[in-house]
């Protein structure tokens, strides 16, 4: 497979300049200052085996696959409220304040451009810095400009977006959504089934222009726009970042699964008090959360091959704005599991984490892996990319995978069968391989 090399700047635009993207955005300028590590960047800091008789047979991955370079990033994106990136982070105090202001000029160079925004989607949110068109559609030709503006003026060669933006309210697929004529059309009748972030998403793919989503919101996860990118060859991924409690759940389930442990209950509360809170303090959008979060347990510990062990698993996940948190999300999780002969026991985990610190790394990854993709030649949905998502989103009739070492594996066979190297069980990975000469 040919990959093109990484030449000239690369523009990573968020729609949502929040605490996620600010984290990044803060994060990457600290680094390039050399004031910081991108800890927790696998791009950045993973390294990869490779079946070489001679050489470094455990390469950096960012020596080993054409990735842009830190230092050619360029920052954008779009928000419902006005403050540029230093006002922006300064509020969702996820850094520390003497990080930001060594970073100031360039964090407050950085403003949002107007959104697209229906309040109907998000209830707690109430900013003004929004566009106004005469229908979806023009908005979203408003958008597609926007996007090749900032290509221009900021001298990008590529474009790759990254949806940091809140949870929308929960929606299912209905008829606009499962062809791109009835979406099409949908935009042209301002359909209010059509979502905020279908209309970035939309823009983005018709431009070519990757785009993976961090929100466990539909967006780019229906027909129509699956159909869009395989028309403009435009790589897509999703939903939600996989970070906090179910990063952990899909840590710890693939071995309790793999040593053959039953597991009768397992209950997930979260406490969180930053804006991301706040808006999943409406029951329409902890839904959206809710559904996100439920499948990885049923995927990974799969009742219907153990029913002795996982038939009875009852699943309960709670979320609860508790401002005094901030962005330091508190979770507990008890776990019941049993094992020889039934026997009862139980596991508890108390995560101290901080949402954002986890989030901003695996942003870096799906816009450095996105623009890969694209530069690959591949197209659709990068299913490779499932290893940073708590849901990931499959071509149709291909189940999810979840476990998280399963996940790796796919992606680092991803990354060897583009560069030409031997894949690791590559029998055992049919799922990777047609992905990736899809
Ligand atoms: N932090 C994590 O660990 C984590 C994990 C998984 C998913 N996520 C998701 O990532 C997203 C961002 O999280 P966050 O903590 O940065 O939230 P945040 O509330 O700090 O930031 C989201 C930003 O999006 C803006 N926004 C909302 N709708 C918009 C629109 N239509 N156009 C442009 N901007 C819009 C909001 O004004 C806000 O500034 C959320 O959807 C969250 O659920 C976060």
């Amino acid at each position: 497979m040919e990959v093109k090399e990484a030449t000239g700047r690369l523009g990573v635009l968020m729609p949502g300049l929040g605490a996620v993207a600010t984290t990044l955005i803060a994060g990457v300028e600290a680094v390039k200052k050399g004031i910081a590590q991108p800890i927790g960047s696998v791009t950045q800091l993973g390294h990869i085996h490779l079946n070489r008789k001679t050489g470094d047979n455990y390469p950096k991955i960012k020596d080993f696959v054409p990735l842009a370079g830190l230092q050619d990033l360029v920052f954008g994106g779009w928000d419902v409220y006005e403050d540029n990136v230093y006002v922006a982070a300064s509020r969702a105090k996820v850094l520390e304040q003497h990080t930001l202001d060594a970073l100031r000029p360039e964090l407050e160079a950085l403003k949002p451009m107007k959104a697209v925004f229906d309040k109907s989607y998000i209830a707690n949110l109430d900013g003004t810095h929004i566009k106004e068109g005469a229908n979806k559609y023009a908005l979203a030709e408003a958008l597609m400009e926007d996007m090749e503006n900032f290509k221009d003026t900021r001298g990008c060669d590529r474009l790759v977006i990254v949806w940091c933006g809140s949870t929308e309210k929960y929606t299912e697929v209905s008829d606009v959504h499962e062809s791109l004529s009835a979406f099409e059309k949908g935009l042209k009748e301002s359909d209010p089934r059509i979502a905020p972030s279908m209309i970035y998403a939309y823009a983005a793919i018709k431009l070519g222009i990757p785009f993976l989503n961090g929100a466990p919101n539909l967006t780019v996860d229906i027909p129509a726009l699956v159909e869009l990118a395989a028309k403009t060859k435009t790589p897509i991924g999703g939903k939600d970042f996989k970070t906090g409690q179910t990063l952990m759940k899909t840590i710890l389930a693939p071995g309790l699964q793999a040593r053959a442990l039953g597991v009768k209950g397992w209950f997930s509360t979260n406490i969180l008090g930053n804006r991301d809170g706040y808006v999943l303090d409406a029951p329409e959008n902890f839904r959206t959360k809710e559904v996100s979060k439920l499948g990885v347990l049923e995927d990974i510990l799969r009742p219907d091959l153990a029913p002795d062990l996982y038939n009875d698993l009852y699943h309960k996940i709670r979320i609860n704005y508790y401002p005094p948190h901030g962005d330091n999300k508190e979770s507990w999780d008890n776990i019941d599991i049993f094992g020889w002969l039934g026997y009862g026991m139980q596991i508890k985990i108390n995560f101290l984490c901080r949402d954002s610190i986890l989030a901003a790394p695996l942003v870096l990854d799906l816009a450095l892996f996105g623009d890969l993709a694209k530069r690959s030649g591949l197209s659709g949905v990068q299913e490779w990319l499932s290893f940073y998502f708590k849901s990931p989103q499959t071509a149709p009739g291909f189940r999810p995978e979840h476990d998280i070492f399963k996940q790796l594996t796919v992606m680092q066979n991803a990354l060897r069968k583009l560069m030409g190297e031997e894949m690791v069980n590559p029998d055992r990975l049919a799922f990777a391989e047609e992905e990736i000469t899809a």
